[in-house]
């Protein structure tokens, strides 16, 4: 039995072991992936218990995401721009660390949605860590100009120095967007407005939104935030951030395996569970 798991702090509510353990037996793989309960202090211990235990993969969830790193062997280019890391390789005692969040958020964009980003202006609402991993895939994947708003301005300006490496980046303050929302194909929220339990929170005014958008939340619970709503009443295209979970994990589940990952059964037993 090949051995996988999640480490997190929380971790009770994670979804990541239904939707593996049930891509491991629809990908015929005898293999079993378990939740770990990891206090911060403990951490170092638990990435020594990876090799200790022969773990072939972990998953890293919070809070323990940036603080990882230092007990890893390697760290991908992608992870390493990004400063966090949300998946652990064990290649026969070297642990290679990834950050598949980023690009899971994009592939789950392009397939929900067929959008081409190439050339695309976007705007990303939210400079914290996860507007750092989906700036960066959307950089790599060939966005035009990324538009960076954030309601503390100096954090959305150091973000678009960092991307701006891989793509023309602009940062703003949440008092800049009307400036440019005209001219982007794409709105994407990062921030945790309108996240569970700030329900009733937007990330920026909607009445600045347009018919011509696609607008996306990385939040999924609620699976529709009052955000996108209210886009999709105007108009607008919307996308859900459901689809970043399944597909971080479908990466990591191939960079595991070497396997395609069955990605209709992972989200068919992710979506039942939410139900
Ligand atoms: P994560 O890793 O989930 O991105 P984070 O690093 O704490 O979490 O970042 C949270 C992001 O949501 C930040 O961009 C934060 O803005 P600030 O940098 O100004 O704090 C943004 N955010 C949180 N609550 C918000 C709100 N009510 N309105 C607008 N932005 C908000």
């Amino acid at each position: 039995t090949i051995l996988y798991g999640v480490f997190g702090d929380p971790i009770r509510h994670s979804r990541s072991p239904i939707m593996l353990n049930r891509a491991f037996q629809e990908a015929d793989i005898n293999a079993v992936y378990a939740a770990f309960h990891v206090r911060p202090d403990e951490l170092g211990d638990a990435v020594r218990g990876i090799r200790a235990l022969g773990y072939r993969g972990i998953n890293v969830t919070i809070p323990h995401k940036v603080e990882v790193m230092q007990y890893l062997d390697v760290i991908d280019e992608g992870a390493r721009v990004v400063g966090a890391v949300n998946t652990i390789v064990n290649e026969d005692g070297k642990l290679i660390g990834y950050n598949t969040d980023g690009i899971g958020y994009v592939r789950s964009l392009k397939e929900e949605t067929g959008i081409d980003l190439l050339g695309k202006n976007v705007l990303v609402l939210g400079a914290g860590g996860a507007a750092r991993g989906v700036a960066y895939a959307l950089a790599k994947e060939g966005a035009g100009c990324i538009y960076i708003a954030n309601r503390t301005k100096e954090r959305a300006l150091e973000l678009a120095d960092t991307i701006s490496a891989f793509t023309k980046t602009i940062g703003l303050g949440l008092d800049e967007i009307s400036n440019v929302v005209d001219e982007v194909a794409f709105v994407l929220n990062t921030t945790s407005a309108g996240m569970h339990p700030h329900t009733d929170e937007l990330p920026m005014p909607v009445e600045l939104l347009r018919e011509h958008h696609l607008v996306s939340d990385l939040i999924y619970n609620p699976r529709i935030t009052r955000f996108l709503r209210e886009a999709e009443t105007l108009g607008a295209r919307i996308h859900g951030g459901l689809g970043m979970f399944i597909y971080q994990g479908a990466y990591a589940f191939e960079y595991w395996t070497g396997k395609p990952a069955p990605v209709a059964a992972m989200r068919q037993v992710v979506e039942q569970s939410l139900a």
